[in-house]
């Protein structure tokens, strides 16, 4: 199923195999906790990734204590729920609706790049797509730093915006456990398209 390394790639075999080939989404992990140092390591890294217009609308709340579980269990999914209840670390990943308000007054191509969100109809679905691809960089970071991502969508996201932001200008994402995979963290390798069945050049 997986493909070999290949020579047209820069990144050394063994970081291509941590990323991507042997890495798995993880259901199960260790007591082995999670830092704070950690996570800053793993935003710190992928906050370079790009976004449209250097927008960077996702949000993380890290959920730790006792206390903040308590408050997420009950929005997730029942088959979500007992592995978010045993990870070491969770991680809500949102979207900042009002993410313009944070913008620099000065970007190369849009000369006020706040003003040129503040009325436009679709922010909402730009902050949503532009975090979205916050996200997929920041499960990568989680690998990076020799860990793995357990990502969920199935839960109550109503719910979990009420909670965990109250002000009806955020929206959940996804919700990432965090941990060094445990036994038999993860599930067989579905199969993934073919190069052919995905890309085609005109
Ligand atoms: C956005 C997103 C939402 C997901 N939602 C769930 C979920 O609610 N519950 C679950 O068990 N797995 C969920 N998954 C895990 C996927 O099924 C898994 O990443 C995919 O099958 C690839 O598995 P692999 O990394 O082992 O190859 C989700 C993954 C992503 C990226």
């Amino acid at each position: 199923m997986n493909s070999a390394a290949s020579d047209a790639l820069v990144l050394d075999t063994a970081a291509q195999d941590l990323l991507f080939r042997e890495a798995h989404t993880a259901h199960a992990f260790t007591d082995e906790p999670v830092s704070d140092e950690q996570v800053q390591a793993i935003y710190d890294l992928v906050k370079y990734a790009p976004t449209g217009l250097n927008a960077q609308p996702l949000r993380i709340v890290l959920v730790r204590s006792p206390e903040g579980r308590e408050r997420l269990l009950p929005h997730m999914n029942d088959g979500n729920r007992a592995k978010t209840a045993a990870a070491p670390l969770v991680a809500i990943l949102a979207a900042d609706h009002e993410f313009h308000e944070h913008l620099p007054t000065q970007f190369p191509v849009v000369p006020n790049a706040k003003d040129f969100f503040t009325e436009r109809p679709g922010r909402e679905a730009a902050a949503r797509f532009q975090a979205s691809l916050q996200a997929a960089y920041f499960l990568l970071g989680i690998r990076a730093a020799g860990l793995a991502a357990g990502p969920m969508g199935g839960y109550n996201g109503a719910a979990i915006d009420k909670e965990f932001f109250g002000d009806g200008e955020h929206s959940v994402l996804m919700v990432v456990n965090i941990g060094k995979p445990g036994e038999n963290a993860s599930y067989p390798r579905g199969p993934r398209l073919s190069y052919d069945e995905v890309v085609t050049t005109v």
